[in-house]
């Protein structure tokens, strides 16, 4: 294992496909580490683009244009940062030995797709999982729905951020949700799937880290849980550490070191996990660094994206917890851009507190512009501090 030096004919190069705020930190990480970074995003500016070495613009979604930017770059790893890729060229690239895909190229390509993820899971694993059905057709939706029973969740089987995502309680609620689903998918005219609401107490991200030993076996890593609430399917906190009973949390890690180990490859993974008392219910897995993870930017030892780069590069991980905390969005309020953010010289003034601000080019209400971060004692002065941090600061629409 060595590391180059960055922009010269032995840089370890390492890509990212998506360059948000994960793929930001992800970046940072590799780059206090020597490595040399090509952040890729579908827009300019993007706040990847803006610590790498170099950023492109393309659209990842198009198999020859990610191919094309693989071969002239030469990177020794690619690292898929958002789900929205074409994966049948990384399963070629990575085929050919062109380059390594984080964490394989076939995990990156069953986890983009709900049905993919979801017959590993249930029918391969035999994992526990709500009651499902998929669809195709409002007609199959609505068979589908009764057979899992309401409330149920209907999703397109491939969106992420709890886009085209419904909760719906009766019959009647089916068509909205299915409208819902056909124009926020990212593929048209595309299959759902219908799950069971589970009531569960809390839900939990299980981040896990696959990395080689120094005996060169594959180890595998836990993180403390981390709770968070959503709404609307997107994340608005998130804490760390999550109490659990001694049950649930060993089911939570054996549940988390099955689906990892069936991904295989190195690197993180956030495995999201539903829970109630000692029962564990597997919802879904990303092999990447997770948005919820991000209080881990305040709480470990390493954080979940130094913990990336270090699994992906081969070097050994410390997943110890350093204090709890928590942190909290703070969404752009406004549509328009660019904007400015005031308030958080005040925001800082909250005890234990940090922020991150992405520098994305433009805003709307609903996306997520920075995230506010606080350590303290305990979870709830945490909590509640990084709420008040996220509070005082004020997203404008700068005038010109
Ligand atoms: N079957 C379910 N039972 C209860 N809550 C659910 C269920 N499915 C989704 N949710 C809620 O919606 C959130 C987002 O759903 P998820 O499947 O993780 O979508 P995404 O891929 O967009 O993150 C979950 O974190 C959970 O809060
Ligand atoms: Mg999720």
């Amino acid at each position: 294992m060595f590391i180059g030096t960055p922009l010269t004919a032995n840089a370890t190069r390492v890509m990212l496909l998506g360059a948000g705020e994960l793929g930001k930190e992800v970046i940072i990480a590799l780059q206090r580490l020597g490595v040399e970074t090509i952040a890729v995003d579908r827009y300019p500016n993007a706040p990847g683009h803006q610590v790498a070495h170099r950023a492109h613009v393309i659209d990842m979604t198009d198999a020859a244009a990610l191919r094309e930017l693989v071969v002239r770059e030469r990177p020794a790893l690619i690292v898929p940062e958002i789900e929205a890729i074409a994966t049948e060229a990384l399963v070629d690239i990575e085929a050919e030995g062109l380059a390594t895909v984080i964490p394989t190229a076939r995990a990156a390509r069953l986890t983009m797709d709900r049905e993919g993820i979801r017959r590993l899971a249930a029918q391969e694993l035999g994992l526990p999982v709500s009651r499902y059905a998929f669809a195709d057709t409002l007609e199959q939706l609505e068979a589908g729905a009764a057979q899992v029973g309401f409330p149920c969740f209907v999703k397109p089987v491939m969106s992420s951020s709890g886009k085209g995502q419904s909760r719906v309680t009766d019959a009647d609620g089916l068509q909205t949700a299915w409208r819902n689903a056909q124009e926020a998918g990212r593929v048209r005219g595309g299959r759902v799937i219908v799950e069971q609401q589970i009531d569960f107490d809390y839900e939990i991200t299980q981040l896990t880290v696959r990395c080689r030993g120094e005996d060169g076996h594959i180890d595998t890593h836990f993180c403390e849980p981390i709770g968070h609430r959503q709404v609307r399917g997107d994340y608005v906190e998130s804490w760390q550490p999550q109490a659990m009973t001694a049950a649930a949390r060993r089911q939570a890690r054996d549940i988390a070191g099955r689906v990892t180990g069936a991904l295989g490859g190195c690197g993180i993974f956030g495995v999201e996990l539903f829970v109630r008392g000692d029962e564990v219910w597997f919802s879904e897995v990303s092999p990447r660094p997770h948005d919820t993870g991000l209080v881990t930017l305040v709480t470990q030892a390493l954080s979940q994206f130094e913990l990336h780069a270090r699994a992906i590069l081969g070097l050994p991980v410390d997943v110890g917890l350093r204090s709890p905390g928590a942190s909290a969005v703070i969404y752009g309020q406004t549509d328009g851009g660019p904007v400015v953010f005031a308030g958080i010289d005040h925001a800082l003034q909250v005890p234990g507190s940090d922020l991150r601000l992405f520098g994305k080019p433009q805003a709307f209400a609903r996306r997520r512009m920075g995230v506010a971060l606080a350590r303290a004692a305990d979870v709830e002065t945490a909590r509640q501090h990084a709420r008040d941090v996220a509070g005082r600061v004020r997203v404008q629409v700068a005038t010109a």
